[in-house]
């Protein structure tokens, strides 16, 4: 018997990019080892499906998540997860400023750093068209790939 490993994507309004990233890495690792989940540092969207450009980009990659509920983070979250990766550096910013103690602080991390490429961040999509909602797809999908390969070979860094 072990722990799951319980892993948290955030970004603003947990509907564009944080749902995409828990679609995405979750279609990569087992559910029996892994706990994925997301959430806004925003409380806007509180409740709502993903943004209908998420679900139909990642319904052409064949993910579903269609289901998810939008939520807000929740300081609790740090005792919960083992992980937490920012999609952008304000969200970064915002969950440092919310954690208390250095084990929290030391669970938040820019999802990028896994990004080949290297990226910055993740752009929010909201205020752009579907086109870059597909490149946010790709970002993540690389980055999950990466993040998920580390997993398998136990080589994942923190
Ligand atoms: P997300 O995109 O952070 O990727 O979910 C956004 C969604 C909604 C808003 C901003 C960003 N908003 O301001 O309502």
């Amino acid at each position: 018997m072990h722990k799951k490993t319980h892993i948290l994507m955030v970004c603003l309004g947990n509907i564009c990019r944080s749902p995409l990233a828990e679609g995405i890495l979750k279609s990569k690792l087992d559910p029996q080892l892994f706990e994925i989940e997301s959430a806004g540092t925003g409380n806007w969207h509180v409740g709502e499906k993903p943004d209908h450009r998420s679900i139909e980009t990642a319904k052409r990659h064949q993910i579903d998540i269609s289901r998810q509920k939008a939520r807000h983070f929740n300081v609790k979250d740090f005792d919960t997860f083992d992980l937490i990766f920012a999609m952008d550096n304000q969200n970064y910013k915002d969950l440092q400023a919310l954690a208390t103690n250095e084990n929290a602080k030391n669970k938040i991390h820019k999802i990028v750093a896994f990004d080949a490429n290297h990226h910055k961040e993740i752009p929010d999509p909201y205020h752009g068209t579907l086109a870059d909602f597909e490149h946010v797809f790709q970002l993540l999908d690389g980055i999950c790939e990466n993040i998920a390969q580390q997993f398998r070979n136990k080589t994942f860094p923190y």
